[in-house]
């Protein structure tokens, strides 16, 4: 798509993938990268761009050293931050990702007052509150992603227990990006089969129990970080949407105001993306269980921002 750009902050794992999927999809002119690490930064576009003149592809990739470029992006994507390794949690991340955060968006903001924001830094559900106080942007202009990366794990887990279904299956996932997100079994499709009639109690438990964990078995698997094939999958996803106005949903982490009965607190929920971010909110009608998952999920979120807080 031609005159679209993208920033991306943090050019590790997730960042670099992000921007060389970016450049295959070709769905915008130009992705500016920028990370503390300028010769990282400047590595990366310059290997990506190499690649897209390799495959022929359109999009330019510069490397950045300072935020004031970003100006005139579309949307800026940050990655920025410490990433799990073996024995870490997602908590372990929160303060030093939060102060990051913080950072990292006061500066956009100033030179980039109107971008829309997508969020991929741990804690997640944290971060994304954290970009929202320090912005001032609207609810609709600041995203977390998480919720497509993790309905895409249960999907995968789905697939292997049943062995059919590749690109055939819509899985769900709400809640908070942690271990207790809530993975919606009963919502949760193959084809035009619900869960329940291809797989029984005991596979569908232990797909919920591989999905609350699959973050954390890459992470022990991998042993150097966490995972970026799905992460900057997902991301991508986010921003197709949006530069392309697809007016599609898909879950991610926003400001809840009022939906599912909460307010002021960053939850993982089905949301209409389009050119303005966050179109609309879905409220899927969840039973009594669910309910209280997702209560218990947006209580932990709560605990996090509160922990946060008390220590600023
Ligand atoms: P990484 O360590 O490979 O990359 C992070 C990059 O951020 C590094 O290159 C580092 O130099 C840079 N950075 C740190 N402080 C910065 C600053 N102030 N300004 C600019 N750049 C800065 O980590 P990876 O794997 O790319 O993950 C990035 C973050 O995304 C982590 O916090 C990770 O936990 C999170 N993550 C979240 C997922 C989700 O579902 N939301 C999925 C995967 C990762
Ligand atoms: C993941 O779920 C660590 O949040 C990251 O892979």
């Amino acid at each position: 798509m031609k005159n679209r750009k993208i920033g991306i902050i943090g050019t590790g794992n997730v960042g670099a993938t992000l921007a060389f999927t970016l450049a295959i999809k070709n769905i915008c002119s130009t992705i500016l990268l920028k990370d503390i690490r300028d010769d990282l930064s400047q590595a990366m576009a310059l290997d990506i761009s190499q690649a897209t003149h390799a495959l022929k592809l359109a999009t330019k990739i510069i490397a950045i050293k300072d935020n004031k470029d970003f100006h005139d992006c579309d949307i800026v994507v940050i990655t920025a931050g410490i990433a799990r390794k073996p024995g870490m949690s997602r908590d372990d991340l929160l303060f030093t990702n939060a102060k990051i955060m913080k950072n990292v968006v006061e500066d956009i903001i100033q030179h980039n007052p109107t971008a829309i924001l997508i969020i991929v830094s741990n804690h997640l559900d944290v971060m994304v509150y954290q970009a929202l106080k320090v912005s001032n942007l609207s609810n609709n202009r600041v995203i977390g992603m998480a919720g497509i990366l993790d309905s895409a794990r249960m999907s995968h887990f789905i697939e292997e227990k049943l062995s059919y279904g590749i690109g055939e299956i819509d899985a769900q996932v709400m809640g908070g990006h942690g271990n207790d997100m809530v993975p919606l079994t009963s919502l949760s499709k193959v084809k035009d089969k619900n869960l329940q009639e291809v797989l029984n109690d005991k596979d569908i438990d232990e797909i919920v129990n591989k999905t609350k964990h699959a973050g954390a078995q890459i992470v022990e698997l991998l042993g150097t970080g966490s995972a970026y094939f799905a992460p900057a999958s997902s991301t991508a996803i986010i921003i197709d949407a949006i530069l392309n106005d697809k007016k599609e949903i898909h879950p991610c982490a926003v400001m809840l105001s009022g939906e599912y009965g909460f307010n002021d607190i960053v939850a993982g929920v089905p949301v209409i993306l389009g050119k303005n971010g966050v179109e609309g909110i879905i409220e899927l009608n969840l039973d009594e269980s669910q309910k209280f998952d997702f209560m218990n999920s947006v209580a932990t979120v709560r605990n996090l921002i509160e922990t946060l807080n008390s220590n600023n």
